[in-house]
C-alpha cells in the first residue's frame, strides 16, 4: 500500500462543476475573474446547480424561489434562542442546519427534483439562520427576510435591521461569488462522502459545515482577523510576524494545497479591501494586510489564499469576525449542494483503505487480570 497523507494529488472523482487547472479557477468553464466582475451570486448558484447561466425568466424564478423559501421554521428559531450565547457560531450553524431537516417532510425524498428544491431551500435558509444567530447572540430579535431582496442584500438587512447601502451589498455579493465553489475542497469532499452512503442532502451539508469550521479550511478567515486584532498596529506587524515565523507557527490565510503560485480569488478580495478602506478614509487594516503579505511571501514564498483579504473586507463591512466562516457557508452551500446532486447522479460509496500500524497478535485478558 502506498499511503498518500492528506490524499494530496489523489483524483477521487470526476466532476463537471468547477476546475483548477494551472492556477485558473473556473465554474462550469467560466473563469472566476469573469464571474467576479460580471455575475451576481444568484446567477452563479444557478450556474453551479444547473450547468448554464440562467436566462432572464430562469433567474427571476430562482430569485422568487429563494425569497419564498427564505423564512425558517418558528420552532427552529425557538431552539436557536436556547443555544448558549457564547457558542461557536459555526457549531450553532451546524446544529441549526441539521435541525432544518426535521421540518422538511421531503428530507428523505431522494428524487432529483426534490433534491434540487432542497438545494435552493438550503441556499435560501442558511443566510436567514446566520443572521438570526447573530442577532440572538446580541440579545436581539431575529428579523424576517424581505421578499425581493438578493441573498447579499437580505443577509445584511436581516443582520442590521435596516436597508443596507449598495456598496456593501455589491462587495458581499462579489465575496459570495468568489467563495461559491472550489473543486474537491475538504468540506465539499466531506459532503460528498456523507451523501455517497445515500444519506440525505441535509446530512451532507451538515457534514460540510463541520469540515468548513476548521482553521485549516474556512475557519482561517476568522483566525486572520484575530491575528490582525492581536497585531493591533502597522508598526507591530513586522515584530509579530517575525516572532511567529521564528516559532514556526502557521500564518492563517496563507498557503494552499492546490495553488502554489497564488490563489486567483485573493486579488479580488485584496482590491475590495483597498477600495473599502479608501472609501472609509481608514486603510489601516488593508495596509497591515499588505505588510503581512510582503513579509510572508518574502520569507516563506507563501501567497495569500481566499481567506486572507476576506477578513479585512468583512470587517470593513461592519461584520463581526464570528460571522466570517458562516458567511463562507452562505456562499459555499451553493457548491456543496451542486456537488451533492452530482454525487447522487453517479454514486458509489466512498470508502478508502488505511494502512494498519497498530499492535498485532494481542490476546484478550479478562479485566480483573489487566
Ligand atoms: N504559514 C506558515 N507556513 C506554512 C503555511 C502557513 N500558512 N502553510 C504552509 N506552510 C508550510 C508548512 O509549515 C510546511 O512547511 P514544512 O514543509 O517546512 O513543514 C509547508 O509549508 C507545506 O505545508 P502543509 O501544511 O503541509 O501544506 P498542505 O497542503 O497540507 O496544507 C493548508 C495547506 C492547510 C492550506 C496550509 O497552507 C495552511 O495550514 N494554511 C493556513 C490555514 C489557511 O489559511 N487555510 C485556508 C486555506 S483556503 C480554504 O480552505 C478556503
Amino acid at each position: 500500500m502506498t499511503v498518500i497523507k492528506g490524499l494530496e494529488g489523489i483524483v477521487a472523482t470526476t466532476s463537471s462543476i468547477s476546475s483548477i487547472v494551472d492556477g485558473v479557477l473556473t465554474y462550469r468553464g467560466y473563469d472566476i475573474d469573469d464571474l467576479a466582475e460580471h455575475a451576481s451570486f444568484e446567477e452563479t448558484a444557478f450556474l453551479l446547480w444547473f450547468g448554464n447561466l440562467p436566462a432572464t425568466a430562469e433567474l427571476e424564478k430562482l430569485k422568487r424561489d429563494l425569497s419564498d423559501f427564505a423564512a425558517i421554521p418558528e420552532p427552529l428559531i425557538a431552539q436557536m434562542k436556547l443555544y448558549p450565547k457564547d457558542a461557536n457560531t459555526m457549531a450553532a450553524l451546524r446544529s441549526a442546519v441539521s435541525g432544518l431537516a426535521l421540518y422538511d417532510e421531503a428530507a428523505d425524498d431522494m428524487s432529483r427534483s426534490a433534491n434540487e428544491i432542497k438545494a435552493v431551500k438550503l441556499q435560501a435558509q442558511i443566510p436567514t439562520i446566520v443572521a438570526a444567530l447573530a442577532r440572538i447572540r446580541q440579545g436581539l430579535e431575529p428579523i424576517a427576510p424581505k421578499p425581493g431582496f438578493s441573498i447579499a442584500e437580505n443577509f445584511l438587512y436581516m443582520l442590521r435591521g435596516e436597508q443596507p447601502d449598495m456598496v456593501s451589498v455589491k462587495a458581499l455579493d462579489t465575496g459570495l461569488v468568489l467563495h461559491a465553489d472550489h473543486e474537491l475542497n475538504a468540506s465539499t469532499f466531506a459532503g460528498r462522502v456523507t451523501v455517497a452512503t445515500l444519506s440525505d442532502i441535509y446530512s451532507g451539508v451538515t457534514s460540510a459545515i463541520g469540515a468548513l469550521k476548521g482553521p485549516l479550511h474556512g475557519g482561517a478567515n476568522e483566525a486572520v482577523m484575530r491575528m490582525l486584532e492581536e497585531i493591533g498596529s502597522f508598526e507591530n506587524v513586522e515584530p509579530y510576524i517575525r516572532g511567529k515565523l521564528a516559532r514556526r507557527e502557521k500564518i492563517m490565510g496563507f498557503g494552499h494545497r492546490v495553488y502554489k503560485n497564488g490563489d486567483p480569488r485573493a486579488k479580488h478580495l485584496m482590491k475590495m479591501s483597498r477600495e473599502l478602506g479608501a472609501m472609509k478614509g481608514d486603510t489601516k487594516l488593508y495596509d497591515m494586510s499588505v505588510k503581512i503579505e510582503e513579509l510572508i511571501t518574502g520569507q516563506k514564498g507563501l501567497k495569500p489564499n481566499v481567506d486572507f483579504y476576506s477578513a479585512s473586507v468583512y470587517t470593513q463591512l461592519g461584520i463581526d469576525r464570528e460571522l466570517f466562516t458562516p458567511i463562507f457557508a452562505i456562499s459555499r452551500v451553493s457548491g456543496w449542494t451542486a456537488h451533492i446532486l452530482e454525487q447522487y447522479e453517479d454514486n458509489r460509496i466512498i470508502r478508502p483503505r488505511a494502512e494498519y500500524t497498530g499492535l498485532v497478535e494481542q490476546k484478550y485478558v479478562p479485566v480483573t487480570e489487566r
